[in-house]
């Protein structure tokens, strides 16, 4: 019998070497766990029982949550950090623990500019900007003007803070690497920095980086340079957008593919998660299965003549669901986010309900004898 599409390997192209081969398309989406104690962004007990028990759960690649380059950069004070090198240091064992279960361990980095300084996204935590008398801090982002409707007002990044955002983001690349880390996923979704960059919604600036889809992808290839520059040449780099704002005269799919197109060619990307939203509360966004499939199939298409691996993420669930979005080849991969949540050791399941072998179920050996 052939392998189902979803344990298949896939090899997450590098600028140098084979690239890295990831033993099945079933990732882990980063979801942030706001599970810092002391807001010095190191991870705790908490992160190593979320990693781990995903690590040993049969999935391809795990991604670590949104993780601050810098410590205005973090979206709550709750959040991860890898802007010393203590933090760098703390995600080692974590690295590791992944790598001894043929796991390979991705981090998503990120800055949230006018969505910093939030309450933690955790029952009995108040929504809004955390004032700065209350471990708050002040917030820089595209544009003077509040991101959201209930947040508070950013200052508009200057060119010496832009600058500084992009070293921040290649200095945190540096420290990934010294972590083990494999992959490292820029984060330009859901309406963070970079998102409120990219989209006409929030990019209302007169300088190089506003204008036309070029000048407002400025600060995102910027990034991508400094970050290629410093992370090692056999690794690979992704990038995870929000596809579309779901809102006429927003950042939509056709920019995507265009500037996708641009950084798998010629900036050393080889990874695109099709994420969307994010960035207005006006989206018109049809949650349901599968939802946004469709924009990593309009990706994938779009790049069939390049190397790049495109995933996948939004209300996928179940095994035969997942394995019919890579069989019919819309996606390269899957991300799975609150599923993998419910069930830690989602993808073994899946390996079990699609028919894989016991022998070659990726469950670690001290679960062994849950095949049946
Ligand atoms: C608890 C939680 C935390 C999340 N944190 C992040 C994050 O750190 N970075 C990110 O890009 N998306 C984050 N997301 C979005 C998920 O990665 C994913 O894209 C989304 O949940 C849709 O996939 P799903 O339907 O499989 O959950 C988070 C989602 C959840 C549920």
């Amino acid at each position: 019998m052939t392998a189902p599409a979803l344990f298949t390997p896939v090899t997450l192209a590098a600028p140098e070497g084979p690239g890295l081969r990831v033993r099945n398309r079933a990732f882990v989406a980063p979801m942030c766990q706001y599970s810092v104690d002391a807001a010095d962004g190191l991870p705790t007990a908490w992160h190593r029982q979320h990693l781990g028990s995903l690590a040993a759960g049969g999935f391809g690649m795990v991604v670590t949550e949104a993780t601050g380059i810098t410590p205005t950069a973090r979206i709550s004070p709750r959040d991860l950090g890898l802007w010393n090198d203590d933090q760098a240091q703390a995600h080692a064992p974590l690295v590791a623990f992944a790598h001894a279960h043929g796991v390979r361990a991705a981090i998503q980095l990120g800055h949230a500019g006018g969505k910093a300084s939030t309450y933690p996204g955790l029952p009995g935590f108040a929504s809004g900007t955390v004032p700065p008398g209350e471990g708050g801090w002040p917030t820089e982002g595209v544009s003077d003007a509040p991101v959201l409707p209930g947040l508070a007002p950013a200052r508009a990044l200057d060119q010496a803070g832009i600058d500084h955002v992009v070293a921040a983001f290649a200095a945190a690349a540096v420290r990934a690497d010294q972590a083990g880390y494999d992959v490292v996923q820029i984060h330009a979704a859901h309406g963070y920095l970079l998102h409120q960059f990219l989209s006409p919604l929030t990019n209302t600036r007169t300088d190089r980086y506003g204008g036309g889809n070029a000048e407002r992808a400025r600060l995102l290839i910027e990034v991508v340079d400094a970050v290629r520059a410093v992370w090692p040449a056999h690794k690979p780099l992704g990038v995870r957008f929000s596809v579309t704002d779901w809102v006429p005269g927003g950042w939509d799919t056709d920019a995507t593919v265009e500037l996708s197109r641009t950084l798998v060619v010629k900036h050393g990307v080889s990874w695109l998660d099709a994420s969307s939203g994010g960035l207005t509360s006006g989206a018109d966004i049809p949650v349901g299965p599968g939802y946004q499939v469709g924009l990593a199939a309009r990706l994938r298409a779009a790049l069939s003549d390049t190397t790049a691996t495109v995933s996948a993420v939004g209300l996928i669930v179940d095994a035969q669901q997942a394995e019919t979005i890579l069989a019919t080849g819309q996606a390269d991969a899957v991300s799975l986010g609150r599923a993998a949540l419910r069930n830690p050791h989602w993808a073994s399941g899946a390996a079990h309900d699609l028919g894989v072998a016991r022998a070659q179920n990726p469950q670690p050996a001290p679960y062994w004898r849950s095949g049946w």
